[in-house]
């Protein structure tokens, strides 16, 4: 993990303003500040964890633009469950502002994909439903077997430098899928790796049923590095 501090030091008062800011070093907390305005205008909210209710912050059905860092989604319904919209209302970011299309300024729940800890710890987020809607099951470690989503599991996100190998069976038996990250985003030196899985990879909707950290499968997902390196567990 990188330091959590901007670093100011040096930054002393005959120095221009905008030097300082050269010499600030970004971070890589996770964070999402929204805006009810485009370009990071109008009324705004700080988060830095899940919100089932936007509506709590008076956020609801008004999110036109953010800035932030990590995997945050946006869902339509509260408790990020209601009718997929066919949009990922997402933009994974590292330090970054953007707008959200027209569509997905309905927000009324958000959550990130992703470690509670570090920005790119190896982690995965299995969800309930496509386009990462409704219940989730997440961790960094094997799962012999998934409680509430077992075989119920309708798309994913991987995030950090590990494959992981999901399993048709309980107790990692049965057909496999070995996926690895194969997009980033970057900024100055901070990296946030991952994988974003609309479907199941080939296999059947609704069959994951374990997991294990690792590149254990014949069917090799996402970019499978071209040299085994440090990206192989
Ligand atoms: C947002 O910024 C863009 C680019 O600077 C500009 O063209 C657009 O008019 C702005 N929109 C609003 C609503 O401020
Ligand atoms: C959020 O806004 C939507 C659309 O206006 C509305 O249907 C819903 O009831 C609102 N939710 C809350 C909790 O206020
Ligand atoms: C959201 O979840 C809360 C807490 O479990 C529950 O009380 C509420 O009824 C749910 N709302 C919707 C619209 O699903
Ligand atoms: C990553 O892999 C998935 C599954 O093969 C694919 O749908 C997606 O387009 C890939 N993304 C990038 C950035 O290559």
């Amino acid at each position: 993990m990188k330091t959590l501090t901007y670093a100011f030091w040096g930054c002393i008062a005959i120095l221009a303003a905008s030097l300082c800011k050269v010499m600030a070093r970004l971070d890589d907390t996770r964070y999402i500040t929204a805006y009810t305005g485009l370009n990071s205008t109008g009324a705004h909210y700080h988060f830095t964890g899940y919100v089932p209710d936007l509506s709590e912050m008076q956020m609801n059905d008004s999110i036109s633009s953010a800035c932030g860092t990590g995997i945050w989604i946006l869902y339509d319904g509260m408790n990020y469950s209601s009718n997929p919209t066919g949009y990922f209302c997402s933009t994974p970011a590292v330090s970054k502002c953007w707008n959200y299309k027209d569509v997905c300024q309905k927000g009324s729940s958000l959550r990130y994909a992703g470690s509670p800890y570090g920005l790119n710890d190896d982690y995965y987020n299995l969800y309930e439903d496509n386009d990462f809607h409704g219940k989730e099951f997440k961790g960094n470690t094997n799962a012999a077997d998934l409680g509430d989503l077992d075989q119920a599991v309708s798309s994913l996100i991987v995030i950090g430098q590990s494959a992981w190998t999901f399993y048709s069976g309980q107790d990692f038996t049965g057909v496999s899928v070995c996926v690895y990250t194969n997009a980033t985003v970057t900024n100055a030196d901070i990296e946030l790796d991952f994988i974003i899985l609309m479907d199941m990879l080939g296999l059947p909707d609704n069959s994951i049923r374990s997991v294990a950290r690792g590149c254990l499968g014949e069917l090799v997902a996402g970019a499978e590095p071209a040299v085994p390196g440090p990206r192989l567990n």
